[in-house]
């Protein structure tokens, strides 16, 4: 029988995560059919139970739901628990089980397709909204030399570090918030943008001189060049998209709910191909 998955978001018709699990099963022969489900504002808790409900396996969650589908779960699984916001669900048996697959998703892509290793590297995370907290446990279990996160409110910056201080540990030098201008001239090898301001044609204001040589810009969101990518090109470091976060994220949730892990470059290259 073809079990059934969804994404569930709003808005939700520009998602690719359909496109990308019908190529994971495909690749794998693994026999699903995976669905875009928009939900209003105020009913993702109805939607979601709907679809299980009516024999649903698993779902995905988008903006602007994740952080209430954290709180709709029965259990929190790995990254989950501290990240506040849970992108996978997996309906098994009674209970609801959530996942964060976000982070997984952007260091694997760093790692395994960028070919760009963390462990020993200064990192800025710039943003403090739900993009970041998704992102800060994987990020710091890399053992990276340091972790700064900058953002235009500082308040959340500091929130944002002191959630996740028992992990602080992994950093040889901690993780400190700053806000922009309080960046001074420190140079990162990695420079991540989790800000929602490429959505808008914006950029935070980083200085001319963050990157450290050879150092990798990378945008969380995913579809081209975005000001903080142009930046980044034009200041000599080198500059990736979101496309491969996406489908890491997605090929794990995939291998949570199926227990078989698909092949990741031929998807990265065919939405590459696409944009
Ligand atoms: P998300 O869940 O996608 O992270 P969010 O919680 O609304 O979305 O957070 C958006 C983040 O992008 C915030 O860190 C925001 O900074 P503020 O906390 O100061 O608002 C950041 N952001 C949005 N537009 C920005 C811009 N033009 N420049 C810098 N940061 C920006």
């Amino acid at each position: 029988m073809t079990d059934r998955y969804a994404v569930i978001g709003n808005p939700v018709a520009h998602s690719k995560s359909p496109l990308i699990h019908a190529e994971f099963a495909r690749e794998t022969g693994q026999d699903i059919s995976y669905a875009a489900i928009l939900a209003p504002l105020d009913g993702f808790k109805e939607a979601a139970l709907k679809f299980r409900d009516g024999g649903g396996a698993g779902i995905n969650v988008t903006v602007p739901f994740k952080q209430e589908a954290w709180r709709l779960v029965d259990a929190h699984s790995g990254y989950a628990t501290d990240a506040g916001a849970v992108n996978t669900i997996e309906f098994r048996e009674e209970k609801i089980i959530g996942y964060n697959t976000d982070g997984i998703g952007l260091v694997r892509d760093i790692k395994n397709n960028l070919r760009c290793a963390i462990k020993g590297k200064r990192v800025l995370l710039m943003g403090a909204g739900g993009a970041s907290y998704g992102v800060m446990e994987p990020l710091l279990r890399e053992h990276l030399e340091q972790l700064m996160v900058a953002n235009r409110t500082l308040e959340k910056a500091i929130t944002l570090v002191a959630h996740f201080e028992k992990f602080q540990r992994f950093a040889v030098r901690g993780v400190r918030a700053r806000p922009y201008d309080g960046l001074g001239n420190e140079q990162f090898d990695v420079v991540i943008n989790a800000t929602s301001a490429s959505l808008e044609n914006a950029m935070p204001p980083l200085s001319q001189c963050v990157f450290a040589p050879g150092a990798l810009a990378y945008d969380m969101v995913y579809g081209g060049t975005t000001p903080f990518l142009a930046f980044a090109h034009a200041h000599g470091a080198r500059a990736a998209d979101g496309t491969g976060m996406l489908v890491e994220q997605a090929a794990e949730s995939f291998f949570i709910w199926r227990g078989v892990r698909p092949a990741t470059a031929p998807v990265i290259a065919r939405l590459r191909g696409e944009e």
